[in-house]
């Protein structure tokens, strides 16, 4: 995910931005997995999205994991930084765009789908959902049936490489700065950190947020724009300045 610098920054921004949409919280919870309680965040209903899926977006989108398609896989959309899916290529439009943007949610799937086109020049696909009913129930049943429930922690792996990376501690500290207006270091140490956390720990927390299977939605945010190099450069950053 080469993006992720940009990403990560523009979507610390976005958590603390004024909210756009009079107070209602911009991100879902991506940890809900009952239908009832998903619709209830989403504002929509899903059984009436289930066939604007079928006519509007089934033509070229898949929602099965792993399953071909012309456009890429929706299976797990929501949370997933725009063009970011691997093994899908998508068009210099949409990799340019995504560079400046966030993780698909709420607002940016709206914004996205009233006009695709206006919203990412130059992007191959569908055509504008303009209305807003229509819209927000497919997002609904997209929420319901394309987000997996979170793993449970103990069931997160961190790869053995990553964990054996050495981090480029300048990068980690030039990173760190996103960090810092919640992570205050001080004579005490690291806020909102567990006493003894280590590198490795520090590592494993961000790979859970990442995979959604520690509940904190500020933090799933976060981690979910960091790519595994720049975790390994935050954990050396970290490793410094842990007391
Ligand atoms: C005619 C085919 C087509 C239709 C119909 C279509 N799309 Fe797409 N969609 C695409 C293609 C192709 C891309 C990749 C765009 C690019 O690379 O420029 C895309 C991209 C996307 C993305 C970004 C995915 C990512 O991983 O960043 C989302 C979200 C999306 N479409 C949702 C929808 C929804 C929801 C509908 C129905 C309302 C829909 N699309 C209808 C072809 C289509
Ligand atoms: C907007 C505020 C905010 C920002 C920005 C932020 N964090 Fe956090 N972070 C939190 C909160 C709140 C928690 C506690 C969440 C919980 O209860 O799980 C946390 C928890 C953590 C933990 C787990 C700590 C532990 O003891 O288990 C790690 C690791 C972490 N953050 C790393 C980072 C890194 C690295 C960055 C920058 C890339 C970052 N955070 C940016 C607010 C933030």
């Amino acid at each position: 995910m080469p993006h992720a610098r940009t990403a990560l920054f523009a979507s610390v921004l976005w958590l603390c931005s004024p909210v756009p949409d009079g107070g209602q919280a911009q991100t879902l919870d991506l940890s809900l997995t009952d239908p009832e309680a998903i619709a209830a965040q989403c504002g929509g209903d899903p059984n009436a999205g289930a066939p604007h899926f079928e006519a509007l977006c089934s033509a070229c989108h898949a929602t099965e994991a792993g399953a071909e398609s012309t456009g890429p896989n929706l299976h797990a959309v929501y949370g997933r930084a725009p063009g970011s899916l691997e093994g899908y290529d998508f068009t210099p439009a949409m990799d340019a765009w995504a560079e400046g943007s966030t993780i698909w949610e709420r607002e940016s799937l709206h914004a996205f789908l009233s006009d695709p086109a206006g919203h990412v020049p130059g992007m191959s696909g569908g055509g504008a959902v303009t209305d807003t009913v229509v819209r927000t129930d497919l997002m609904t049943w997209l929420r319901v049936n394309t987000t997996p429930p979170p793993p449970a922690p103990e069931d997160v792996v961190v790869p053995e490489e990553v964990l054996a990376m050495e981090g480029d501690r300048a990068y980690g500290e030039y990173l760190w700065g996103e960090c810092a207006g919640c992570h205050v270091v001080s004579g005490e140490g690291i806020s909102q950190y567990s006493e003894g956390l280590d590198r490795d720990a520090f590592i494993r927390a961000l790979f859970e947020y990442r995979a959604r299977a520690r509940p904190n939605q500020t933090m799933q945010n976060v981690a979910g724009n960091l790519g595994d190099a720049e975790i390994a450069a935050l954990a050396a950053h970290f490793e410094e300045i842990r007391p």
